[in-house]
């Protein structure tokens, strides 16, 4: 009997030993394993500040530096009397005001037309990376904008954009000189950073407002109206200038009134 405890005794304190020995090991292996994987996996500081500029941004800041800087600030900033502040403006507004030539202005007027674009797509990329890496805001969409559906956007843009451009996007007159345009002849990402970026008078459409996925079916259905798609446009026959209800009473009006006139003048000349 004592002879068996005496040596169990030492054998079960060693046993116990061993198994804290390698408890520890384990948690040791656990813990520099937790370490490895969250040095691996674990989110980059921000050194955005200290990165060097990307190549692209750096002509942008050139091509700001020549045309944009006499009106917008050396900071983006803007400047009081001249132009306004481009922070938060994103690369969405840099690309519709330069890709519509609406961009550089050349001297003040009521609202800035569109004029010839003066940049290359390129160049007008690297504008808008430049003000969009110094001052953020929102981005032309990379996503492919077609295929939205036309129902939902007709509504959207008789709910959202009608009062302004005309039910069918020609546009109309604003108060103190300025205008909704025309806005047949801007393409889908014109489209969309116009939602986005609201020049001028017209409201900013964030995604909040408008869903990317109603935005896509308002390009859709302003793009079917025009006859993009190669769907007939007027499937009534003659658009009468798309001007709505006015056109279409003043052509009733012409040949119903000459029909009638014709008319009298027949029977008054049978007389
Ligand atoms: C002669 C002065 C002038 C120059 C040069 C000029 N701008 Fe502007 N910019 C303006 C004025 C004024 C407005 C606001 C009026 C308007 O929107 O019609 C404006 C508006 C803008 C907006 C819209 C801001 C917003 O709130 O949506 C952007 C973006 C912009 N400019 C970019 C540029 C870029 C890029 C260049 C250089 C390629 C440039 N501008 C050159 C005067 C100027
Ligand atoms: C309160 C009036 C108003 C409303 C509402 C409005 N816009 Fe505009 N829109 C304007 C004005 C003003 C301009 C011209 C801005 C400028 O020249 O800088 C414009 C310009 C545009 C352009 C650029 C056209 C071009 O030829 O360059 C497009 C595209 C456009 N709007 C689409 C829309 C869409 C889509 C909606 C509805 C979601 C909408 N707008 C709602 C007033 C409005």
């Amino acid at each position: 009997m004592t002879s068996t405890t005496s040596t169990t005794r030492p054998r079960r304190a060693r046993g116990r030993l061993r198994r804290r020995v390698s408890g520890l090991l384990a948690l040791v292996i656990a813990l520099l394993s937790v370490g490895t994987l969250y040095t691996l996996f674990a989110p980059q500081p921000q050194t955005a500040q200290a990165q060097e500029p990307s190549a692209q941004v750096r002509e942008g800041e050139q091509l700001y530096n020549n045309a944009c800087i006499t009106c917008h600030g050396t900071n983006l900033q803007g400047v009081e009397g001249q132009g306004p502040s481009l922070i938060g403006v994103g690369e969405a507004a840099v690309f519709f005001q330069v890709s519509t030539g609406r961009m550089p202005a050349v001297r003040q007027e009521a609202q800035a037309g569109e004029k010839p674009v003066r940049f290359s797509q390129e160049q007008i990329d690297a504008l808008g990376a430049y003000v969009q890496a110094n001052g953020g805001g929102p981005t032309v969409p990379r996503a492919d904008l077609g295929g939205g559906d036309v129902a939902p956007g007709g509504q959207l843009f008789r709910l959202n954009c009608a009062s302004c451009h005309n039910f069918t996007g020609e546009g109309g007159a604003l108060s103190s000189g300025k205008y909704a345009p025309d806005i047949s002849r801007v393409n889908a990402e014109q489209i969309y950073t116009a939602m986005t970026s609201g020049p001028q008078n017209m409201p900013k459409f964030s995604d909040r407002q408008l869903t990317p996925e109603e935005k896509r079916d308002i390009i859709a259905y302003i793009e079917t109206m025009r006859g993009d798609t190669g769907t007939a446009t007027n499937p009534g026959g003659w658009g009468l200038g798309n001007i709505g209800p006015a056109s279409e009473g003043l052509i009733a009006f012409v040949v119903g009134i000459g029909a009638l006139v014709g008319v009298a003048v027949w029977i008054g000349a049978k007389a």
